[in-house]
């Protein structure tokens, strides 16, 4: 037999397949659960915006047609709710196809990338595929060290990437510290901030706005999705905010229609529901605090978060069957083995209701185990 995994880029064999979160049906199928809630795959547990549903709705009789393959009213969305320009906006599948293009388009195995340890799985993924070295940063406290992930730029690094707030441990880098390095940094050198849980960390005194940064840094990158706080994971839709030059590269090396026309008409109509946006940050800003609280009367350790989940060390529990029992009781959480973290569970901060049934399991699954 032919072997084709010989065949394939170098790289292809030496990344694991992405390990989504457990789908609800499957646990209702497996474990014969009527009610599952997921608190996995840090989707939004109150839906998208009514009024992305409507549009979403009425696009769909227009199925027949090919999305418009450059998105304009959507990127006109942008320019009159943000001021980002047209030109400097890639839409793609979700967030993950635009981190996809990028290193498509600029990493190839003459060239090496930063990444921060516990960092988002895609940018390592993304970096081997092309047969670049991957120079993995430890972390200082829990977040990224800017001075540590600079001393390690070199003349061959072509991206530094960062999920701010990050993925899978949720910390965020004080948007000044940022700032600063990106004065430093070669601009030979692109340096990605993925954006994915942004809406959930902007509501800081702090907080400084990256994109209004775009004029003044050539080679940054900003990588924003509508799969988090706007609640349209399942219609796949995000955005890349780069220089013209590159967004205009990124735009030939994507299918023309990558985007498909309910997600743009979801996208746009979300937009405009603030009211929805709102409800959603509140939310998780306030039951953040109490999964903060609940782990101190547990006297467990919860990594300080900044976005839409949690991580929390189970240290002498067993988290892996912590998880377990959770799934018996219809609840879904991540354990982050595959990120080495086998002490760690992620989870996804839901609705009140459905962290107190949560909360409940975890009271009795930790009193069973002491
Ligand atoms: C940090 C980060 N970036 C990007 C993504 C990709 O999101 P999407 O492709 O749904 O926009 C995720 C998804 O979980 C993420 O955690």
């Amino acid at each position: 037999m032919t072997n084709y995994s010989a065949l394939a880029k170098g790289g292809l064999t030496r990344i694991r397949p992405y390990q989504a979160g457990k789908p609800i049906e499957e646990v209702q199928r497996e474990l014969g659960i009527k009610e599952v809630i997921k608190l996995a795959s840090n989707e939004n547990p109150f839906g998208m915006s009514p009024k992305a549903l409507e549009a979403a709705k009425k696009s769909i009789e227009d199925g027949h047609f090919y999305p418009d393959s450059n998105g304009f009213y959507l990127k006109q969305k942008l320019f009159e709710k943000w001021e980002y320009d047209p030109n400097t906006i890639t839409l793609g599948a979700g967030s993950n196809e635009l981190i996809n293009l990028l290193f498509q388009a600029f990493v190839g195995d003459d060239c090496n990338v930063v990444i921060p340890e516990y960092s988002f799985v895609v940018y390592s993924m993304e970096a081997t595929v092309s047969g670049a070295m991957v120079k993995n940063i430890p972390l200082k406290n829990w977040v990224a060290d800017l001075d540590a992930v600079y001393e390690a730029i070199d003349e061959n690094t072509r991206v530094v990437a960062f999920a701010n707030p990050s993925n899978p441990i949720g910390t965020a880098i004080e948007t000044k510290a940022l700032y600063e390095f990106l004065k430093k940094v070669p601009k030979s050198t692109l340096v990605v901030i993925d954006e994915a849980y942004n809406e959930f960390n902007a509501d800081k005194d702090d907080y400084l706005d990256t994109a209004s940064w775009m004029g003044e840094f050539e080679n940054l990158v900003i990588s924003r999705t509508f799969s988090k706080a706007y609640g349209l994971a399942g219609l796949r839709i995000g955005y890349m905010l780069t220089n013209p030059e590159i967004a205009s590269l990124l735009n030939r090396l994507r299918a023309p229609f990558n985007v498909n026309l309910v997600a743009l008409a979801a996208a746009c109509a979300a937009l405009d529901d603030e009211e929805h946006l709102k409800v959603v940050v509140e939310n998780n800003t306030c039951e953040r605090a109490r999964y903060q609280a609940f782990c101190q009367k547990h006297n467990l350790f919860m990594i300080p978060s900044c976005a839409n989940f949690v991580a929390i060390d189970f240290k002498e529990y067993d988290a892996q069957s912590i998880a377990d029992k959770l799934l018996h009781r219809g609840i879904i959480v991540r354990p982050l083995l595959g990120y080495k973290l086998q002490d760690i569970l992620r989870i996804s901060i839901g609705t009140k209701e459905q962290n107190d049934k949560l909360f409940a399991a975890l009271d009795d699954i930790l009193t069973e185990n002491k």
